[in-house]
């Protein structure tokens, strides 16, 4: 198991706020692979400027909203892990703000409110001619196919997109306005943990060292180094599971 040091729970002990900023890696113990790690990278098999890119959607819609259909599927599939039942359970005893980067509702399906989802969500599909949202029917693929055809956007009969942001596409105003309100509200002593993420999106990258410049504690957790642990001032080298069960137990 991971060693969780001291100077992190007394972090955590003395702290007012805990603003959380989660990527993908909170959801790998559910079975939701990440998007970088070498292994299990869902984009091994596909390179990002395939498929997270309105040029890439457009082009050939089905083959997009193939990838994405098959990740809601996957979602749906799985559970919450002990890391996201552990925020929820944080927010009992601490005033929690969650933004994530992550499209996927696990935080919300283990009880935790979630004020900002930076780069959507996979649950809000809307019309990518009119912006519509969709709440028809999706059909969902029982396992990863190469092409499925969108829903039909019932006003303008335009093809149905993701809910997500892809890139070079503007991050939600709301989301945004949200984060960097929490990070602007920190004050010395509160903590900000950082999970799971390669740092390697911006803006979403930049919000620890915003919150480091308002005196909160960083704290990464992450089995890797990511692009920034130096700006943290504690990591905690292991699983967001694990490692948060036993920072919240620990927790009087
Ligand atoms: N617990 C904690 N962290 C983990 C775990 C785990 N069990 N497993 C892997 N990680 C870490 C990896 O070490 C890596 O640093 O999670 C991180 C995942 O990095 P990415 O796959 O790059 O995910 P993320 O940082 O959320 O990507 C940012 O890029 O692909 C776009 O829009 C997409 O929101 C995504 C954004």
């Amino acid at each position: 198991t991971t060693a969780v040091p001291d100077a992190v729970i007394d972090a955590l002990q003395g702290a007012r706020r805990v603003l959380v900023l989660s990527g993908a890696g909170m959801s790998a113990e559910s079975g939701v692979p990440t998007f970088r790690d070498a292994q299990t990278g869902l984009w091994e098999a596909f390179d990002p400027t395939q498929l997270a890119t309105l040029e890439a959607f457009q082009m050939d819609p089905p083959f997009v909203w193939a990838w994405y259909a098959w990740r809601m599927q996957l979602v749906g599939a799985v559970d919450p892990n002990a890391g996201h039942v552990a925020l929820a359970a944080l927010a009992g005893l601490r005033e929690v703000t969650i933004s994530t980067q992550n499209v996927d509702d696990l935080h919300e399906r283990a009880g935790s409110s979630v004020a900002a989802h930076l780069h959507g969500s996979l649950f809000e599909p809307r019309c990518s001619e009119c912006d519509t949202p969709y709440d028809g029917e999706v059909e969902l693929p029982q396992e990863p196919v190469e092409r499925l055809d969108p829903p039909t956007c019932p006003q303008c009969e335009g093809d149905v997109r993701p809910g997500v942001v892809w890139f070079g596409e503007t991050l939600p105003e709301q989301a945004v306005e949200v984060t960097e309100a929490a990070v602007e509200a920190l004050e010395p002593g509160d903590v900000v943990l950082v999970i799971g993420t390669s740092g390697l999106v911006y803006p979403a990258a930049g919000y620890p060292a915003m919150a480091r410049a308002e005196g909160a504690t960083v704290i990464e957790i992450n089995p890797h180094e990511s692009e920034i642990s130096d700006m943290c001032h504690h990591v905690v080298r292991g699983p967001a599971a694990e490692v948060l069960a036993a920072i919240v137990g620990a927790l009087r």
